[in-house]
C-alpha cells in the first residue's frame, strides 16, 4: 500500500513538472521556431551589437520597455509610435529585452522617433540638457572631459558652463555605440505576421 502511494505521488509530481514544462518552454519554443526573419530587419553591425551590451550593463531595460502593444492592451500605438511588435521583429535579440517597466517610453522605435545623434549624446550626457524636468538619470560616465579633442571625437554641443576650464566634453566608443544600437531600432516595416487584433475576436 505505501508503496503503490510513493508511486503514485512521485508519477504525479512528475507529470506536473512535465505539464509545467510544456506550457511554458515545450510548446512555445515549437511555435516560435518556424518563424523566418523578416526580410527589412538587419542583423545588428559589430558596433551596434557592443551597443547592445552597454545597454544591457547600463540596465536601461529596468526603466524601458521594446514592445508595443495591440490596441486593448492600452494606448501604447499612440503613445509610442508603430504598429504592435510580433515575435518576428525579435529574431535576432539575444537575450531578448522587451523589459516590463517603463519608467520611460518604449524605445522598439526610437531610431524613427528619433534619428539626432547630438540628441542622443546629450540626452545620454545630461538628459536635462534636452528634456526639461527629465528623471532619467544622467550617465558622464560614458563620455570623457578633455582639454582638447582629438580629429576622431565626437565632440558634445554643451552650454560653456556645463565643461570647466574651456575643455571639451568627448564620447567614450561605448557612448558612441550605444547610440548607434539606439538608432538602429526600427521596426517600422509592414508587420511580417498576423497582429492580433483583440477587439476582432471578442
Ligand atoms: C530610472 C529610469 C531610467 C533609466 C535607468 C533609463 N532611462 Fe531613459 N528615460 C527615462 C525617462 C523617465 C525618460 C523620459 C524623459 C526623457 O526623455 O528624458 C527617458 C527617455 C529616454 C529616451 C527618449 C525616448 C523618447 O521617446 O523620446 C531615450 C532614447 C532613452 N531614455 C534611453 C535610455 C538609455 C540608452 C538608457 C540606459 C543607458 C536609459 N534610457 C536609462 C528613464 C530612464
Amino acid at each position: 500500500m505505501m508503496f503503490i502511494r510513493s508511486f503514485v505521488f512521485f508519477f504525479g509530481v512528475l507529470a506536473t513538472l512535465l505539464l509545467g514544462w510544456a506550457a511554458l518552454v515545450g510548446i512555445p519554443d515549437i511555435m516560435i521556431s518556424e518563424i523566418e526573419p523578416p526580410e527589412e530587419l538587419e542583423r545588428y553591425t559589430a558596433e551596434e551589437a557592443f551597443g547592445r551590451e552597454i545597454y544591457i550593463r547600463e540596465g536601461c531595460v529596468y526603466c524601458h520597455s521594446q514592445q508595443v502593444r495591440p490596441e486593448g492592451f492600452g494606448a501604447d500605438q499612440e503613445r509610442f509610435w508603430g504598429r504592435p511588435s510580433v515575435p518576428a521583429d525579435y529574431v535576432y535579440d539575444r537575450p531578448h529585452l522587451l523589459g516590463t517597466m517603463r519608467t520611460g517610453p518604449d524605445l522598439l522605435n526610437i531610431g524613427v522617433r528619433q534619428t539626432s545623434i547630438s540628441w542622443h549624446m546629450e540626452h545620454l550626457y545630461d538628459p536635462r540638457l534636452v528634456v526639461e524636468g527629465s528623471t532619467m538619470p544622467p550617465y558622464p560616465w560614458l563620455f570623457e572631459v578633455k582639454r582638447t579633442a582629438g580629429p576622431d571625437d565626437y565632440v558634445l554641443d554643451i552650454p560653456e558652463d556645463r565643461v570647466p576650464d574651456g575643455k571639451v566634453v568627448v564620447a567614450t566608443p561605448e557612448a558612441e555605440a550605444l547610440v548607434e544600437y539606439l538608432l538602429s531600432l526600427d521596426r517600422s516595416y509592414d508587420s511580417p505576421q498576423r497582429v492580433v487584433d483583440n477587439d476582432e475576436e471578442e
